[in-house]
């Protein structure tokens, strides 16, 4: 093992900075470690540089320290650090060693050229006697101290006195998808990430991917994960979408039940993402008076986002950085944003997961479902995240069953649905036929009313019969003591839907009488549970076929959700319902005077518990080129730039 000098042999293109070999960044800011001021303790919380035109964070947690030589030392200046690349040991010749680093440049969005400034090879039995290496051009100085401990391979700085510290990227949040950034203390808990970055919106950290390996034990080893900010991560606080609400109470002391899963899989969590307030279903512009809505990256970036899952529909769709967004969806609300921003999207099974420290909407319809572009890294999640209550089986249906579908091509997006059906129905060798629920349902319960009287109520008549002891009053109670009697702001949309609850003599009770009535047949009729296929159908229904919803309209005033309709047969039913993208279809925009593209999406149901065999099903699909990835970008098929940001470069990393 040699602990040596770096070397100082002049590079033949940079002779001019003789033994200043190693060029340096410095810190934007540098906050002292363990020094005493007026008896204080300060301690960092971590340090951003520049390097080259992209901004990075230095988590405050040493990782390493290698011994350099005192030559070393005396060449670097305190205060700045030098970007380096460890590579796995091994026995590397230079034209290897260029071939693994520009694997680290494809794969990778935190690394670039500028961390070959150095190369540590980690482990002992290189041979590489050089003191430089000659990588992409770039004459790279071989460090030859030892590190004290094992470094990943990848990007990293270290100090003048060879420290050594992780390179996490930062990316601004362009299109207001996050309520705040978050950085693991390693503790368990979790902090707002002290950085800022150019692009009026916050800066959100992410770590370099080399440094992850997946396991076994931790299959999302390095997967960036946005949560929806109903949930509880402890340490931050939360807003449920109400900005009286996140000042009100302090930070959560625990981490809600499908973020702990997902942290114990090995998931980074990058910050808390945008929701409506309380959950509620709210249109941009006018229902958002405490938030604004997120930015739907699609098309012209000026259709609505759809909700409550706001941030983690425009985010997951947004950017390229970002893997996979936590919602939740009571109505609609993982299903809604995954459609419009052309996303794989689940509202699983009810109760699959619990949901402690997470704001209820209504128990009896609440689920926590994820969003993705990649349905591998998706289904991964999906499988930390409800453990051992989802069972993935591979046997599947050969009857589908449609709700809604078009049976003639007289648009691009119908066209994209009759192929896409063709194509299921050839994959399962199955037989597809339209349903019409309703119809149906008269004919087999004729003495009872149509669905669209018996459940026309039973939604709103839950989300705010059951929200309001549980989320409104506590808070209402808590704030008045507070302030000397005083009301918090809420949203017109949740106000309205409490108010309007308030005023029915309707109960829970008869709205659950009537949700188990359609259950009861449905589980019998519709998607009944089988031995063999888990599920004796898998119901299809069109999920959106790239229609517009500016978000620049003035609208109706708020009213409560009535009615039955697609949309709500999963919560009912407790089955479960995932979005999946297949294509998208033009129209002329209003805003752009221009052809844009909005996504187009299937949903499939199966029966209740079934998941495992959807999830299945969804990856079979995908290995068969019937299903593709959705990429960031303004189109989920071809990705590209968002429009309102086109040519920002490095702040908007488009790469997939
Ligand atoms: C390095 O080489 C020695 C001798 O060949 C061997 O015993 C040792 O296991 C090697 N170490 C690594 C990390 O490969
Ligand atoms: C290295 O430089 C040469 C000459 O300028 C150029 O042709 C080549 O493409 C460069 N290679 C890389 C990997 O940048
Ligand atoms: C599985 O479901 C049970 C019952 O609802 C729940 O107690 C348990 O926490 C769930 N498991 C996971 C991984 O959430
Ligand atoms: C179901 O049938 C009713 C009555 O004929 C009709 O109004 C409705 O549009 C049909 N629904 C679908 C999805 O075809
Ligand atoms: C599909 O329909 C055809 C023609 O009615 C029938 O022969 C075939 O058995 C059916 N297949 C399945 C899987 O039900
Ligand atoms: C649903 O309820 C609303 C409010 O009571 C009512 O105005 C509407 O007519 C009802 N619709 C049906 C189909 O019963
Ligand atoms: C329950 O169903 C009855 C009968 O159709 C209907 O009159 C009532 O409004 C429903 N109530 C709720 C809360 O769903
Ligand atoms: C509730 O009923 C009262 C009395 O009829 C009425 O004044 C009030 O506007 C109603 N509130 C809502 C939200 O409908
Ligand atoms: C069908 O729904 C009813 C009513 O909710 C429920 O009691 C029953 O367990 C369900 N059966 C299955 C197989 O899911
Ligand atoms: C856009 O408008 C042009 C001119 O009116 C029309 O020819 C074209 O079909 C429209 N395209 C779409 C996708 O609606
Ligand atoms: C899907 O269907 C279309 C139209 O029938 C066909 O051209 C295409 O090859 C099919 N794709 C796959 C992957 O089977």
């Amino acid at each position: 093992m040699s602990i040596g000098p770096i070397p100082t042999i002049p590079n033949p293109q940079k002779s001019a900075t003789a033994c200043m070999r190693l060029r340096s960044v410095s810190s934007a800011a540098i906050f002292c470690c363990c020094c005493y001021v007026v008896g204080a303790v300060v301690t960092s919380t971590g340090i951003t540089v520049s390097l080259g035109d992209v901004s990075y964070f230095l988590p405050p947690k040493v990782v390493a320290s290698i011994s350099l030589s005192e030559d070393v030392k005396r060449m670097l200046v305190s205060g700045t650090f030098v970007p380096f690349t460890v590579v796995k040991g091994g026995d590397y010749s230079a034209a290897e060693l260029a071939s693994v680093t520009a694997k680290y440049l494809e794969e990778d969005d935190v690394f670039q050229e500028g961390f070959l400034e150095g190369l540590y090879l980690q482990g002992e039995n290189h041979t590489l006697s050089t003191s430089q290496v000659q990588i992409q051009n770039i004459s790279a100085s071989v460090i030859t101290g030892q590190a004290s401990q094992t470094l990943n391979p990848g990007p990293y700085f270290m100090s003048a006195a060879g420290e050594v510290y992780e390179a996490w990227r930062l990316y601004s949040d362009t299109n207001g998808a996050f309520t705040e950034s978050a950085i693991a203390n390693g503790d368990g808990s979790y902090s707002v990430l002290p950085a800022g970055i150019l692009g009026q919106r916050i800066a959100i950290a992410v770590p370099s991917r080399l440094y992850y390996a997946k396991t076994e034990e931790k299959p999302l080893a390095g997967v960036r994960i946005g949560i929806k900010d109903l949930y509880d991560v402890k340490g931050l606080r939360t807003s449920n979408g109400n900005r009286a609400w996140y000042w009100l109470y302090p930070p959560a002391d625990a981490t809600a039940t499908p973020v702990q899963n997902l942290i114990d899989a090995g998931a980074i969590i990058v910050g808390k993402m945008v929701m409506s307030q309380f959950a509620n279903g709210e249109t941009a512009t006018a229902d958002w008076v405490d938030y604004h809505e997120s930015f739907n990256p699609r098309g012209d970036g000026y259709q609505d986002t759809s909700s409550s899952s706001s941030g983690g529909g425009a985010g997951t769709g947004a950017y390229a950085w970002l893997d996979v967004s936590l919602g939740s969806d009571t109505g609609g609300s993982v299903r809604g944003p995954s459609q419009v921003q052309g996303l794989y999207g689940n509202r699983p099974s009810h109760g699959l997961v619990s949901l402690e420290h997470t704001m209820p909407m209504s128990p009896v319809l609440d689920t926590a479902g994820l969003m993705a572009r990649d349905p591998i890294l998706w289904i991964a999640a999906a499988k930390a995240m409800y453990g051992s209550n989802m069972t993935f089986s591979t046997a599947y249906p050969t009857k589908i069953t449609t709700l809604g579908w078009p049976t003639s091509a007289d648009s691009i997006a119908d066209s994209l649905l009759v192929d896409f059906l063709a194509n299921v129905t050839s994959f399962l060798k199955a037989n597809a036929t339209a349903f019409n629920m309703s119809t149906t349902w008269i004919e087999e319960n004729p003495t009872v009313d149509p669905l669209e009287a018996l459940l026309n109520i039973t939604y709103p008549i839950l989300i705010a019969k059951q929200q309001m002891p549980l989320v409104r009053d506590p808070f209402y109670r808590d704030y008045a003591a507070k302030y000397d009697g005083r009301r918090p702001f809420v949203d017109p949309v949740p106000l309205v839907r409490w108010g309007w609850a308030e005023n029915s003599t309707a109960t829970v009770e008869e709205a659950v009488a009537n949700k188990t009535m359609f259950m009861s047949w449905f589980n019998s009729t519709v998607l009944v549970p089988d031995a063999e296929t888990c599920s004796n159908s898998l119901l299809m229904y069109v999920g959106s076929i790239g229609d517009t919803i500016y978000r620049n309209v003035y609208r109706d005033e708020p009213g409560p959700p009535y009615g039955f309709g697609e949309w709500s047969v999963s919560g009912f039913s407790e089955a479960p319902d995932f979005v999946v993208p297949i294509g998208e279809a033009p129209y002329n925009s209003s805003i752009t005077h221009h052809v844009e593209y909005l996504p187009v999406t299937v949903d499939f149901m199966v029966a209740k518990g079934c998941d495992g065999m959807l999830f299945s099903l969804i990856e079979s699909l995908y290995e068969a080129g019937i299903l593709k990835k959705a990429l960031a970008g303004r189109s989920g098929i071809t990705g590209g730039d968002i429009l309102f940001r086109r040519g920002v470069g490095v702040w908007g990393d488009m790469r997939e």
